[in-house]
């Protein structure tokens, strides 16, 4: 059975690199796969995280999936501590996955930076929690950013490396989809650095709870070159912070680069940067609203969490006990 997981952190602001990266890919196929949709708390405190935050930003980010158009009545949304199979299996995992295999992980380089003998053992064992998070349920899809594709590269190691060292095919090899045009949305002030929560500049990201002021003081001053649009996305090359923004029209606008191009060849950044404001308010607008709406419930938002937690731990305990007893754990028959 073909079966979706994904996962997002509360560690702030959820921006336009998660929406267009994740969110509304997830909307997209929540109608044709069976889905859990997880918020990693787990994941966020491998760097520290003041736990009244971490408590209001797992329910803003439940509130930014709803918003988003997830259905939680037909989707499983949940944080992933109510459910004690990620750890149980991550625990397997550390002692699957090679030291080798982690020491590659660009993102544990990225975050640990030169203080790396200061960093969470947690941090760096990151991702084989998350190949946890995936195999608990079997899942054969994860639609993610790219900047998530080495760890799933990993996962699919792990599954592997599981499979033949206890002779069994238990394990699926998790697909990554990584669909639309902006799989990678980058900064708008560095059109070389990827949008983030942790970029220290408000200015070089969108956030889905943007008001339409914010919003078009944001695009207004993104970084651009002083040429105008090429007649081809082959004109972008060489051009991050240009080709970043026609990358992220396009996808808010649902048309491809080669059309935005096509529609816009010719144009000043100045006149595009003001119909990119609009597809932006047009598109992030209602969500952000219906956000703040749905966070002022935090009761409504508890209640999804723990419902969906309620049917992830159905799913995945079963599998959790086939998965002791290959690995010969004795459990009360
Ligand atoms: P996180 O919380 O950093 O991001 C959530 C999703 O948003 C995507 N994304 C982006 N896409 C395009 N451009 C960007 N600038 C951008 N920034 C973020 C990410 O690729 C991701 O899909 N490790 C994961 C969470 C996770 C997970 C999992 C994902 C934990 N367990 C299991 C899939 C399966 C993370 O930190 O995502």
């Amino acid at each position: 059975m073909e079966r979706i997981f994904s996962g997002i952190q509360p560690t702030g602001d959820l921006h336009l690199g998660n929406y267009l990266g994740a969110l509304r890919n997830w909307v997209k196929l929540q109608s044709e796969y069976e889905c859990l949709y997880c918020v990693v708390d787990l994941h966020a405190i491998t760097v520290w995280q003041e736990p009244d935050e971490l408590r209001a930003n797992t329910r803003e980010v439940t509130a930014g999936l709803i918003a988003a158009g997830l259905n939680p009545d037909t989707n499983i949304i949940f944080n992933q501590s109510q459910v004690p199979a990620h750890a149980q299996l991550a625990w397997i995992f550390n002692c699957v996955a090679r030291l080798g295999w982690l020491n590659r992980m660009t993102q544990f380089k990225e975050k640990a930076g030169k203080n790396r003998e200061n960093a969470s053992v947690g941090l760096y064992a990151y991702p084989n929690l998350m190949a946890a998070d995936i195999l608990a349920y079997k899942a054969t899809h994860v639609p993610v950013g790219e900047d998530q594709k080495q760890h799933l590269e990993l996962s699919r190691d792990i599954a592997q490396k599981f499979n033949n060292d206890y002779k069994v095919d238990f394990f699926p090899q998790p697909e990554p989809l990584i669909l639309g045009p902006a799989t990678r949305v980058m900064s708008l002030r560095d059109g070389t650095a990827k949008m983030s929560k942790s970029d220290p500049s408000e200015n070089s990201r969108i956030n889905m709870t943007d008001g339409p002021d914010a919003i078009a003081k944001k695009i207004r001053r993104a970084k651009t070159d002083p040429d105008p649009l090429p007649e081809t996305p082959k004109g972008l090359e060489s051009r991050p912070e240009a080709a970043n923004l026609v990358g992220i029209y396009a996808a808010l606008a649902g048309k491809t680069p080669e059309e935005v191009c096509n529609e816009h060849a010719g144009a000043q950044f100045s006149a595009f940067k003001e119909a990119l404001t609009e597809v932006a308010v047009e598109v992030l607008g209602p969500i952000g609203g219906e956000m703040t709406r749905l966070t002022a419930d935090p009761a409504y938002l508890d209640k999804i969490l723990a419902g969906g937690a309620d049917q992830a731990r159905a799913i995945a305990d079963p599998i959790l006990a086939e998965i002791y007893e290959i690995v010969g754990f004795l459990t009360p028959a």
